[in-house]
């Protein structure tokens, strides 16, 4: 029979997540104070994060175990089927084996909720009341919020003001979970306002929006900050994704050449890479690996490696990563979710050890990709998830032109169900592509900051 899914039991799913910092070959660069310019500890993080999340943070430990009660949520959707694209193959005419880990499947329709669930459950833990945070697309901000509704606690988001225009319904969403939303720049923070006034019409960034929830956070001992991507703790919770895929792959009889996911902060693309490249940094297996970004914001392909800020209004420790300089405002495009100056530093690492390739894609492409997957596969990708999927068909596509028999994983990150306008401006030729914002990204990486 030719299998499409492959399924795990609930009893198969990972128990630990699994921390790449144990298998690389140079450390992480460490955060920076930006004042000092020297190394953070856990003292200056502790009023944004619960203390276990700034442990997870730092820690060298190669697995570290999944809480029981997150365990517990995580089986609501986990483990998420592992598809094998048979009628995209056929339609591309290819001998590559396409493979796609299909994270649409939770609650929020996206990977998202792998790390609001725990950072929700280690904040409960230590008696945090509320979180503030960010979201661009919605994905991570519905994430948060139903994760506040399952432990409790209240849940304030700053919603990117381009996505809360785009997307109503995932901010109806969001306030289902019973979370409040704020289309960003606010009024209601000393950064939204500080923006307003020199832009009146700024339709927003994730690093605006990060520096609202930030401040909010820092500004109140019951409220602590966040982040849905780029931290080291981030990634490590997306790990089971990976994990699942490498057993899911061993009962299809396989094991991926190319690894392809999209990267907007970097959450989801390390969830599916990080077990195999740490299989490939410990000698045991070679794989390539593969992250798409979208040419409008190109901060792996075009970005400095450097030392930046994580947000616009320099609130965050300075940290070594792929930037297009923190005043960077990409724009408009629908990808909401990958509208992000900096990339994670881990990923940054990666790239400068030559662990990882970076590629990148135009908004129009996605979407032709996206378009030409949902009508061979049935699912209908979100934007973002597009640049993968973009990805994935450009290696099977070359595997026809070499006549190589190559085994493709992607990670389908999450549905494009709540991002119909968009999929509407794409068929009535509304959307565009972006040429490379070179003198704006020159603007704002003069102004990197300067560490010794
Ligand atoms: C569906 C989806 N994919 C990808 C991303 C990009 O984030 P990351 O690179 O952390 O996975 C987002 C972010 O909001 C998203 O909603």
């Amino acid at each position: 029979m030719d299998t499409v899914k492959y399924v795990l039991s609930e009893d198969q799913m990972p128990t630990s997540w699994y921390n790449i910092a144990a298998d690389l070959p140079v450390p992480l660069p460490p955060p920076l104070h930006p004042g000092t310019g020297q190394p953070i500890g856990p003292a200056d993080l502790a009023p944004l994060f619960p203390m276990e999340l700034i442990k997870q943070e730092v820690s060298t430990e190669r697995m570290i175990e999944i809480p029981e009660e997150v365990q517990k949520v995580y089986r609501q959707w986990r483990p998420t089927p592992l598809y094998r694209a048979r009628r995209l193959e056929q339609e591309l005419g290819t001998p590559a084996k396409i493979y796609y880990k299909y994270e649409g499947v939770s609650p929020a329709g996206s990977h998202k909720p792998n790390t609001a669930i725990p950072q929700a459950y280690y904040s409960k833990q230590e008696g945090v009341k509320r979180l503030a945070t960010e979201t661009g697309a919605g994905q991570w901000g519905s994430s948060l919020a139903l994760a506040g509704a399952l432990f409790g606690i209240e849940v304030v988001v700053y919603m990117v003001k381009v996505s809360y225009g785009q997307k109503p319904y995932r901010r109806a969403l969001m306030e289902t979970f019973g979370a409040k939303v704020l289309a960003s720049p606010s009024n209601t923070t000393n950064a939204g306002r500080q923006i307003l006034a020199e832009h009146p019409d700024s339709t927003g960034s994730l690093g605006i929006a990060i520096s609202e929830a930030v401040e909010v956070a820092a500004m109140d001992p019951d409220t602590k900050y966040a982040l849905g991507s780029v931290l080291n703790h981030v990634l490590l919770h997306q790990t089971v994704i990976g994990q699942e895929a490498m057993t899911q792959l061993e009962m299809a009889g396989d094991y991926p050449d190319i690894i392809v996911g999209c990267t907007g902060g970097g959450s989801n693309f390390s969830g599916i890479a990080f077990p195999f490249i740490g299989a490939k940094m410990r000698g045991e297996r070679d794989v390539r690996v593969v992250a798409v970004e979208p040419a409008a914001c190109p901060s792996l392909t075009r970005g400095k490696y450097a030392y930046d800020f994580g947000d616009t209004g320099h609130l965050t420790p300075l940290v070594k990563m792929h930037t297009l300089g923190s005043t960077f405002i990409p724009p408009g495009i629908h990808a909401g979710g990958l509208r992000y100056h900096g990339m994670a530093p881990l990923v940054s690492h990666l790239l400068d050890l030559g662990q990882i390739e970076a590629s990148a894609v135009q908004q129009l492409d996605a979407f032709a990709a996206g378009v030409q997957f949902a009508r061979a596969e049935g699912i209908l990708p979100a934007p973002e998830a597009n640049h993968a999927v973009a990805g994935a068909i450009a290696e099977a596509l070359a595997c026809k032109e070499s006549g190589e028999s190559k085994t493709i994983l992607f990670n389908l990150c999450g549905h494009g169900h709540f991002d119909m306008s968009a999929y509407t401006d794409y068929m009535a030729g509304k959307l565009q592509n972006y040429e490379y914002p070179a003198e704006e990204i020159a603007m704002a990486l003069a102004g990197l900051p300067s560490v010794g």
